[in-house]
């Protein structure tokens, strides 16, 4: 018989963005699988607590490191750190991500360049990074944070829509150029997920969020995008690739929470 394997145990994964929220979310659920996680963000201070916390805790180790993804040198030594401490990576989360709501012609140049250079350069310098060392070790996998925002358009994200859309084609793309190196290149385009930057932006009480149990017009939990990397990251998922999986709870166009949030 069949037995499923959904583990991803012995790994050596990378998640970028990890003091907080989502990206925090996945380095926790993969070290609680088992998992060696290298883990950044901007500040040591802010991501150095998270890798404790993971340290303490019944799993694997977590490695912290300060990077900004928009920085080629900090992406570079991030990929030094991870191998030096774990001797190779098997799994790039490329999740450091972040956006400003604003009329597209509010949108200065410094604006634009931030927003597109943080969602969309940043992913493709960890790929392009994290790829050399997968192609030299046989193979690996990456997954790629996009959003509903990238697939439909919302009124005020118009750089931030325009730059995940290129995370999936640059997913998309890679998937077709890095199929015969043995690495997978997929990702997730979550709806509304209730984290520190969301509720910054929109104030949503973290008291407010249904448990997961209710399908029907609720935000998400940082978990259950964690829970579908660590599948994506898993031999389970071998025959994906290229894809983009939506993650927004109810099949409907755009952001299912827009109407309840009053959005748009
Ligand atoms: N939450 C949602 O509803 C939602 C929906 C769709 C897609 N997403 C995507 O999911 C990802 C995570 O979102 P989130 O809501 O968890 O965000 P968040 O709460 O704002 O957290 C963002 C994380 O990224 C880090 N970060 C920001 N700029 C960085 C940089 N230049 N270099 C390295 N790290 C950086 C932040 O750490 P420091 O500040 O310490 O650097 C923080 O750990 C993003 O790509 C976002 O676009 C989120």
């Amino acid at each position: 018989m069949h037995t499923p394997e959904f583990g991803v145990e012995g790994q050596s994964v990378v998640v970028t963005g990890a003091s907080r929220g989502i990206g925090r979310a996945i380095a926790e659920t993969f070290a609680a699988a088992g998992a060696d996680v290298t883990i950044c963000s901007r500040s040591m201070e802010r991501v150095g607590p998270v890798a404790e916390g993971i340290d303490r805790a019944d799993g694997g180790r977590a490695l912290a490191v300060e990077c900004d993804v928009r920085d080629r040198g900090d992406v570079e030594a991030l990929f030094e750190a991870a191998v030096e401490e774990f001797g190779r990576v098997d799994a790039l989360v490329s999740n450091a991500g972040g956006e400003f709501v604003a009329a597209f012609e509010d949108i200065s140049e410094n604006g634009w360049e931030a927003v597109t250079d943080l969602n969309l350069g940043g992913t493709y310098r960890c790929a392009q990074v994290a790829g050399e060392y997968m192609r030299a070790d046989g193979g690996g996998t990456i997954v790629n944070l996009a959003s509903v925002n990238g697939q439909h358009p919302a009124p005020g994200e118009s750089h931030y829509g325009a730059a995940k859309a290129g995370v999936i084609r640059l997913t998309e793309t890679l998937a077709v150029e890095w199929a015969e190196y043995g690495i997978r290149v997929n990702c997730i385009a979550p709806g509304l997920i209730q984290t520190p930057g969301v509720a910054e932006t929109l104030g949503i009480d973290e008291s407010e969020v249904p448990p997961r149990e209710q399908v029907d017009r609720r935000i998400g939990h940082p978990e259950e995008i964690a829970d579908l990397v660590c599948f994506l990251c898993s031999p389970a998922a071998s025959f994906l690739n290229g894809e983009t999986v939506t993650a927004k709870g109810v099949p409907r166009a755009g952001n299912a929470m827009n109407v309840d949030l009053g959005l748009q």
